[in-house]
This record gives structure tokens, sequence and C-alpha cells, in this order.
């Protein structure tokens, strides 16, 4: 049978919560069965080994055996996979970094070779990362989309990838029109929604970069699959947010430029979300959506300080993201470090518990697939990952010296990044671990990968 058993430390969110940090499970000496690749039974190894059947396993050696702590995949909620290559760009805020770095190197992404070579390395560096479902940018070419589906595909991932809609304010070589954008969409939501586990998200860049009649053709296209996702920018920059008005005179704010158009719905997605006037925390929350918080690529683009406390207050559903390549770090631990920082700078600390649970069970209720991924609860699909506890020896020390799980995690979120990976699964798979030898694809950068769960 295809079953497999975990054993080690193991920390989930089972259920959605407002305080994760008192509503999660932890093992300290936990089991976690695999079969066919759904998440079988999770509890105390004690409990699982009194059972004499499953005694047998410990002396057959069917048991993997986890040091470190095992937690669910986590999810970044909003990436760019062509950015990873300029990710670190010198010196500019968001409207010139995006004319001088962003769409020169989305212009490579016509290229299908060039494509199939770029969403191969960023799989695979999301998997390095512990990062196991993200809601992705490709870029205006459709085949853009078909190298990410394809890529996430090798190795099974569930994944939400969408062709970026842009018809105006930027570089001719990326520009769709209303209609063809809509229907490339439609076609490649026909293809890729719901097969396997890809997931398709109606992808307008951001309103500026759409003309009204883009943006009302986005809109029919979400009405009529309505259980695609959306994603977009929202209120990012100071300098993006008096544009719209001047874009959009009509509009009440910047949210009501896409509320006019059927974009805000449940499984809408809204990266930053910085600058926002009473009004729109309003409408987010009543509306079901998602708000993205990036906070490396608010602080390297100097956006803004996003302001999680009063969100959160408002009832709205958060999750966290990278937003590479404005993002510094595909790690959402180092993310975590980053929310923590801007956090503090509006006299709020944000608990460790809940910066994970911001990547893991919340960002997936968020964006309705908690049946599926974000936490290990039985029926869920086994994604998971081994934090390495050993990661640098800085860290090694600060852990042992910890007398908390809480204040574990917190050491882990604020010194560490992709060192805290140890393993990545998959669908039950082993799919990335740091001390495997190169196999399956291999990556374009040495580091040691696995394709298709073999050693
Ligand atoms: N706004 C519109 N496009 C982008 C992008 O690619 N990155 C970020 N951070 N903001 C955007
Ligand atoms: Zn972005």
């Amino acid at each position: 049978m295809d079953r497999q058993i975990h054993r080690g430390s193991i920390l989930h969110f089972p259920k959605t919560t407002s305080s994760p940090e008192k509503n999660y499970s932890y093992y300290s000496d936990g089991v976690l069965v695999v079969e066919k690749g759904k998440v079988a039974h999770i509890g105390e190894a004690a409990e699982f080994f009194k059972h004499p059947h499953n005694q047998q396993l410990l002396n057959y050696g069917g048991v993997e055996q986890h040091k470190g702590l095992i937690i669910p995949g986590m999810i970044d909620s909003h990436v760019h996979f062509p950015q990873i290559e300029m990710i670190a760009s010198f010196g500019k805020q968001l409207l010139d970094w995006l004319n001088e770095y962003t769409f020169p190197t989305e212009k490579q992404f016509a290229s299908e070779e060039y494509a199939k070579v770029q969403a191969e390395f960023f799989v695979n560096q999301l998997m390095a990362h512990g990062t196991t479902t993200a809601s992705v940018f490709a870029t205006v070419h459709p085949q853009s989309v078909d190298a990410f589906f394809n890529a996430s595909q090798a190795i099974n991932a569930r994944m939400i990838c969408g062709k970026v809609l842009m018809d105006r304010f930027c570089p001719e070589y990326l520009r769709d029109t209303p209609e063809s954008g809509y229907r490339e969409s439609k076609e490649l939501i026909e293809k890729w929604h719901n097969n396997g586990r890809a997931m398709y998200a109606i992808t307008p860049r951001f309103a500026p970069t759409s003309t009204p009649e883009q943006l009302a053709l986005a809109g029919k296209l979400a009405n009529e699959h309505p259980d695609t996702f959306i994603q977009t920018h929202l209120s990012e920059n100071l300098g993006e947010v008096e544009w719209i008005k001047e874009l959009y005179p009509d509009s009440p704010d910047y949210l009501g430029v896409y509320e006019n158009n059927g974009l805000v719905r449940d499984r809408a997605l809204f990266g930053h979300a910085i600058h926002l006037e009473e009004r729109e925390y309003d409408v987010l929350s009543s509306s079901g959506a998602t708000i993205s918080f990036c906070p490396s690529s608010n602080l390297f683009l100097g956006s803004g300080l996003f302001n999680y406390a009063k969100a959160k207050e408002r009832g709205i559903n958060l999750s966290l993201a990278s937003d590479v390549g404005a993002g510094t770090s595909l790690s959402l631990f180092a993310n975590q470090a980053d929310a923590y920082k801007i956090c503090q700078l509006q006299h709020t600390s944000l608990d460790p518990f809940e910066s994970l649970y911001l990547c893991t069970q919340g960002a997936a209720a968020s964006m309705g697939i908690d049946h599926l991924v974000g936490n290990l609860n039985p029926g869920t699909e086994a994604d998971f990952v081994e934090l390495d506890f050993m990661g640098s020896p800085i860290l090694q020390q600060r852990l042992l010296r910890c007398k908390t799980l809480k204040e574990q995690l917190f050491a882990i979120s604020t010194l560490s990044d992709d060192r805290a990976i140890e393993r990545t699964y998959v669908n039950g798979k082993l799919v990335y671990s740091k001390e495997a030898k190169v196999c399956g694809h291999t990556s374009t950068n040495g580091l040691r990968y696995l394709s298709n769960g073999s050693m």
C-alpha cells in the first residue's frame, strides 16, 4: 500500500481562528500517516504505537524519523515567478522600479524556452524555501503560464497562476488588448483550472496598466468562472494611489475601481493594501476578499507600513506573501521577520504563532483552500516541511537556550530563511532535501533537488 509514517515533533493549526497562539496543535513526539498522497492520521506517537499492528512497523523500519519540526507546507499568496532573476535591484520605488527593471525582465518570457528554464528554477526554489503552494503572477505571455504549470505539475504541487493582463502604460512589447487578454485568459482557464492541482488566477497587473475596457472584460471572466482566483495589486505606493485618482476620477477610491468591475469577491487576492481609506477596509471585509501582506517588498521599495492590526480588527482575510522580485526573499520565515518589524514600528508585536498561521492555515482559509492544504488534518493533501533547527550556528545556539515552542518559532522566523528547511514533501513525496544529491530535473544553480520524490 502507498503508506508512509513520519515520526517527529509536529505543529499545525487545525482550524480557522483569530487567536492562533491559543489554537495550535503540537505533538512533541507525533506521527503523521500519509496514504495515497493524503494525510490519513495525525496524533501522538505513543498512542499510535500502542496498537500491536502499528508497533510492528517500528521493528521493520517502516517509520521515517524526523529530527526537526514538521509543519504544513507554507503558502505564498503573492509572488512573481519571472522576477526571481531581478530580486535585489537597486534604488527605485514602485513605478520607476517597474519601468527600469521589471518590464525589461518580463520581456524575455516571450521565449517558451526561457520561460521553461526559469519556471523550473523558481518551482525548485519554492520547495527549497518550504513553500508548497503559491499564487503566482506570470507575464503577459500565455506561454509563461504554460511553463509555470508544466513545472509545478512535474512535482504535482498545488499552485495558482495567471497571465498578466496589461494593455497600457507599459512598453508596447508587453501589451495585450482587452479582447486578446480575455480570450487568452479564458483558454488558459479551460486548459489549467482544476487540471490536477493547478488553479487559475485572473491577473490584471494593477488598475493603472489596464484600460477600463480591459478591467470590464476581466470582471466578465471572473463572473463566468466564479471559482477562479483573482490576483492584483492595491494601494501599494502613494504615487500609484494619486495616479489612480487621475485615471479613474469617478471612482470613490482605488478599490472602487476593481469593485465597479466585479473584481472584489471571495478568492480575490489583493497585494499590499497599505494606503487604504476607511471605505476600502469595509468593502474588503464584507466581500470575502483577501489581503496579501508583503512585508519584505514593502520595506524594500519603501512603499509604507501595512496596518496589520487594523486589517485584522476589521475582520479582513489575511495572508503573508513574499512578492519576489520586489520582496527580498522567497522565505516566508524571512518575511515573517519583516512582518514583525513592520508591526513593531506601529506598536504591535506580531506573535510567532500568528505569523506562521498567516502562511499556513490562515492563508488557506482566506483563499478557500483549507480543505486541501494549509493544515495537516486527515483528508488534506500531504504537503509538509521538516524544519532544521540547527540550520546555522547562531540559530542553533539561540534555539538551545529557548524554553518554549513560541521562543523557538520566533527565533527561527527572525534568524532564518531557506537554511531552516531540511526536507519538503508534496503529496506525501519528497521533493526537496538539503542532504540529497541532485536527481530528477536538476536545478540550474547546482543546488540539491528531487523532482519526483525518488532519492
Ligand atoms: N504593481 C504592479 N506591478 C507590480 C509588480 O510587479 N510588483 C509590485 N511589487 N507591485 C506591482
Ligand atoms: Zn506583486
